[in-house]
């Protein structure tokens, strides 16, 4: 993000499958005693059941050693690999969030309890990161809008709050002395945007429980915005009447906005977002993809916006 252009990733960041694999089965072994309940949060991949959404793209997944091993989490490393390497240490059992705020329901929510009463669905989505790739990928969730129904938001409630856990002792990117971000990592919706049923929170992927260093156990994906909406790890939702602070945009406020739309008409301060690299595609050399206004979910969202000024609203 802000660390690195795009063209300075390599792919010698992505690790080899082979170290990929050797850790999977180290994982397996050691955390073989947590597999057994098959929900989310358990220490290790469980099968999950999920039908496929309508809302699916019948794009070319992107692998799974992609997506498992290329990823943004900086409580574990600016690298792109960091997180696929440390971020185990993260205890995902047991997994409460806090729901706070201008809701009628606050509490200190097991997890079980927010997802009971969802169908877990499976939603093939195009993602689109700021830094200018691209994946599609199979997550496993349920509508962010089942679980805000649930707590029963206030009439003054007016955007939604999401923070992720913070604990130094599990996240060594927040033992440095000169932190990356101020943390903990926070997003945040505007209320309208939370409720359309293309938001969800994720609790797998691939058919099973979500690894860690792809938001274990529960995260955001909002297919058309960019990649860094989609905060992981979620230990706090909270109802608000005011936009709250996003990471990113606190961070550095002219490149990375609060409504971070996918929008290639509006480029980033230090590159192009026109076009895009499909991860997994062929190399550096390959042809880059344009990118589509809204990651091409424009029909099911463009109405959020009408009479905004994108490029103001970035
Ligand atoms: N959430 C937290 N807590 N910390 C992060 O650094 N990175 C964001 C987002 N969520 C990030 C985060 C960014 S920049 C991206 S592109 C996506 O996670 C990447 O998700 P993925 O690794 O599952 O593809």
């Amino acid at each position: 993000m802000l660390i690195r252009s795009p063209s300075d990733i390599l792919p010698s960041e992505i690790t080899p499958r082979a170290v990929y694999l050797n850790r999977r089965e180290i994982m397996a072994g050691a955390a073989g005693l947590a597999l057994g309940a098959g929900l989310p949060g358990a220490a290790s991949a469980a099968p999950l059941q999920a039908a496929k959404s309508a809302f699916s793209t019948d794009e070319k997944v992107t692998s799974r050693e992609d997506v498992t091993t290329y990823n943004n989490y900086y409580e574990y490393g600016v690298d792109k690999s960091s997180p696929a390497k440390t971020a185990h240490t993260l205890k995902t059992v047991p997994w409460t969030v806090k729901v706070d705020g201008l809701v009628g329901k606050p509490a200190e929510y097991a997890l079980d309890d927010l997802i009971k009463g969802s169908a877990l669905e499976e939603r093939i989505y195009r993602m689109r990161c700021v830094e200018g790739w691209s994946m599609v990928i199979p997550w496993v969730g349920f509508p962010l809008a089942d679980l805000i129904k649930k707590v029963e938001p206030q009439g003054s409630a007016k955007y939604v709050a999401f923070e992720t856990a913070y604990r130094p002792k599990e996240m060594p990117g927040l033992q440095s002395a000169f932190p990356v971000l101020d943390w903990p990592y926070v997003e945040g919706l505007r209320l309208d945007e939370a409720m359309n049923p293309l938001a969800i929170l994720a609790v797998g992927l691939y058919g099973e429980t979500l690894p860690n260093q792809n938001g274990a156990p529960i995260r955001l994906v909002v297919p058309w915005k960019y990649g860094f909406k989609g905060i992981k790890s979620i230990s706090r939702i909270s109802f608000v009447e005011k936009e709250p602070p996003t990471s990113w945009n606190r961070q550095a406020a002219d490149e990375y906005g609060f409504y971070a739309n996918v929008n290639p008409q509006v480029d980033h301060p230090r590159w192009t977002q026109a076009t895009e690299r499909r991860i997994g595609e062929g190399g550096l050399f390959v042809k880059r993809r344009p990118t589509l206004m809204f990651n091409g979910y424009g029909d099911q969202v463009a109405q959020l916006y009408a009479g905004m000024d994108l490029k103001k609203f970035y």
